[in-house]
């Protein structure tokens, strides 16, 4: 079943193989938008995501790129850019903190590409889709960024959360340039979320800890995250702009 009217619009997230990005996907997609679903490696994931578009009567197709390596980036910003379906709604999502490591035990290579993951991807795909948005001054672009950003990551989180600061930042200056032509653009800024993003990178103690000082005393879901990416697409956002929301159940303030 189709929820809600996005007939006709092309919606394009990054990282929509997993987490929160699937969901984010799979929403746009059961309401009508045709949805470009990106993944690196994970195709099932991607695949299940298509066909369960596919069965709340949807449609899309899957798109695969490594957003940590140039080359990589080049070739998918390729294919946006050749594509005969101008982008409405693109949802900047993939990110990893790749590795957990100390600030001392960062090499170039790490710091090099979890910014070219988090954050340089970011700023090339929304460069791809932008010139079609500004030809019909309309579109819609929501960056994924972390509670990180506001207060530095877990430790061995650096360079994660210093990309995140400045895909926040980047949200803000692309606000300003781009609302006189129709085009939104904010970001959401998850709390700790049970998606595989923590299996890989923390520990059951870790994770306690979180929900410990949380108010609303529970980990978030990737549906709790999708539903604001949704409704800031919505025409109910129409006059927010340049904001970075915090959905964290309380656990961080701002
Ligand atoms: N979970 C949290 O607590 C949390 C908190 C704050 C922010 N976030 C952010 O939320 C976003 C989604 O994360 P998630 O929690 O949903 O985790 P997830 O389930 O691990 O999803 C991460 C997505 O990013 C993609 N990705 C990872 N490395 C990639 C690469 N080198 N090239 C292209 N795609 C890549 C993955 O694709 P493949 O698996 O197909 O490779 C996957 O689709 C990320 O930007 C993350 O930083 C998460």
């Amino acid at each position: 079943m189709v929820e809600s009217d996005l007939n006709g619009q092309t919606a394009l997230v990054t990282g929509a193989s997993s987490g929160i990005g699937a969901e984010t996907a799979f929403r746009f997609g059961a309401s009508g938008a045709y949805t470009l679903i990106h993944y690196y490696e994970n195709p099932k994931g991607a695949t299940e995501v298509l066909e369960k578009i596919r069965r709340a009567g949807g449609d899309g197709e899957l798109i695969s790129a490594d957003l940590s390596d140039g080359s990589s980036i080049a070739q998918f910003i390729g294919s946006l850019q050749t594509s005969h379906r101008p982008i409405d709604i693109l949802v900047n999502n993939a990110g990893s903190l790749i590795q957990r490591r100390p600030f001392l035990q960062i090499t170039e290579q790490l710091w090099s590409d979890v910014f070219t993951l988090n954050l340089t991807s970011a700023f090339l795909t929304t460069k791809a889709v932008l010139p079609s948005m500004l030809q019909r001054q309309r579109g819609c672009v929501v960056n994924i960024t972390s509670v990180a950003a506001r207060f530095g990551g877990g430790i061995g989180a650096i360079a994660y959360s210093s990309a995140k600061a400045a895909l926040s930042t980047m949200t803000k200056g692309l606000a300003r340039e781009f609302g006189p032509n129709g085009i939104r653009v904010n970001a959401v800024s998850p709390g700790t979320i049970d998606t595989n993003y923590h299996k890989k990178f923390s520990t059951r103690e870790a994770l306690d800890a979180a929900v410990a000082a949380t108010p609303l005393q529970r980990l978030g879901t990737a549906t709790d995250i999708a539903d604001v990416v949704v409704f800031l697409c919505s025409e109910g956002a129409r006059f927010i702009q340049g904001q970075v929301i915090e959905v964290n159940g309380g656990f961080l303030m701002v």
